[in-house]
């Protein structure tokens, strides 16, 4: 039997980056995903980077690609009927935020995983988890061929993403919760073969609903409607696409760019936040613990601010023993994932259009977003919270 530091579920943003993280300082860990590296590296998500992300990125050695391929922008955009209103984030942050997708980013860590020799481990599924409460964790998995193996670990980790079967320990502890939101809406979102629309994102209001126009290239455009939660891929022709894309985004010289759509998925929208988010060796993080809905995409930033505090954390008690930041992770990070759920129901809130709410709701929605576009300081509240808060950071 094998022994390693920090068993680590799931190859996505919390875990392959907190295994970056902890190999920087030394700490040996071996990522379980169950997924083939083909799926993690293909698997569509959300494409936005906080400042934070970008500059943790930058500092561990592995923003290189990310500087050279990501879009870059200054500011975003927020439309009411085609009346576009610039959010100048430089201006009123002094950041930037990148749109790069996730699974852009996913490919960087696992390259640095590999070149760095550390165990990674595909097609690979855990089978159980033991020992938690003890002075050892058991893990027992079945690997790429089929065979079924043990390791043994100081510390497990679940980032293996909403569904994860790892919570539920947790939630057997007295006073833990875990507390849940679902919406009256959802995006469908779409690939499309075009130039892009513009550089800068456009976050659409309109009384159809919402609309998003992002991007993934010069030449690949991501973008994304207001849906009803039931619909099915089905219910939307291209010509139903097209036609509610430029009604809601269109104006002002502004004309959404067409053209192949290759891609089509319906996203639904959740919150949820799982509180601790540990229980003695084992801890969540990122999506296993919480959810958040997509507008904003706070969810990859999230993850990687739970291993901020995770992995010196972890650090720490290895090499010292001394396991106060290990004991205080959920303390730590709890509070910033309800700020981003705050951040992304009010974002989406602001812009989604619920007809069963009535006229009045309707009103007051418009004139809560353009109060806030009004001000200097409403407008530098929404930037602050698009490009992020710092990272926690901690001596070791
Ligand atoms: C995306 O490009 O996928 C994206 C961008 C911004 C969001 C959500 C998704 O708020």
């Amino acid at each position: 039997m094998t022994h390693t530091s920090v068993a680590i579920i799931g190859a996505g943003p919390a875990g392959l980056t907190l295994a970056h993280l902890l190999h920087r300082q030394g700490v040996e860990s071996v990522v379980f995903e169950s997924r083939s590296r083909r799926e993690v590296e293909e698997t569509v998500r959300a494409g936005v980077l906080e400042q934070g992300t970008m500059r943790l990125m930058r500092e561990t050695g592995i923003g290189e690609r990310m500087d050279r391929e990501a879009d870059i922008d200054d500011a975003i955009d927020i439309s009411i009927n085609g009346r576009r209103t610039r959010i100048d984030l430089l201006g009123l942050t002094g950041h930037h935020m990148a749109v790069y997708p996730q699974h852009e980013y996913l490919r960087d860590f696992i390259a640095q995983r590999i070149e760095d020799g550390g165990e990674l481990l595909f097609d690979t599924t855990v089978d159980e988890v033991t020992g938690y409460d003890g002075d050892e964790v058991t893990i027992t998995y079945t690997a790429e061929n089929g065979m079924q193996e043990t390791i043994t670990a100081d510390y497990i980790v679940a980032g293996d993403g909403s569904s994860s079967p790892h919570r539920a320990p947790i939630l057997e502890l007295e006073g833990s919760e875990r507390t849940k939101f679902e919406y009256p809406y959802a995006w469908f979102g779409i690939l499309v073969n075009a130039p892009q629309t513009q550089k800068e994102l456009i976050y659409a209001t309109h009384p159809e609903g919402f609309a998003l126009i992002s991007t993934r290239s010069r030449s690949v455009q991501r973008y994304y409607l207001q849906c009803n939660p039931n619909d099915q891929v089905e219910d939307w022709s291209d010509e139903r696409i097209w036609g509610q894309l430029h009604a809601r985004v269109d104006g002002e010289g502004l004309t959404v760019s067409e053209g192949e759509i290759f891609d089509r998925s319906v996203l639904r929208f959740r919150s949820a936040v799982t509180d601790p988010m540990q229980r003695g060796r084992l801890f969540l993080a990122g999506d296993a613990a919480h959810t958040v809905p997509p507008t904003g995409a706070k969810g990859l930033n999230l993850a990687v601010a739970d291993v901020s505090v995770l992995a010196p954390g972890l650090v720490r008690a290895i090499k010292t023993g001394n396991d106060d930041l290990l004991r205080n992770y959920s303390a730590l990070a709890v509070p910033r994932v309800w700020r981003a759920q705050h951040f992304s129901y009010w974002m989406s809130a602001m812009l989604h259009s619920v007809p069963e709410q009535g006229h009045f709701q309707h009103r007051r929605r418009l004139a809560e977003l353009e109060a806030m576009l009004a001000t200097e300081a409403g407008r530098r509240y929404q930037a602050q919270q698009y490009v992020g808060f710092d990272l926690p950071t901690f001596d070791l």
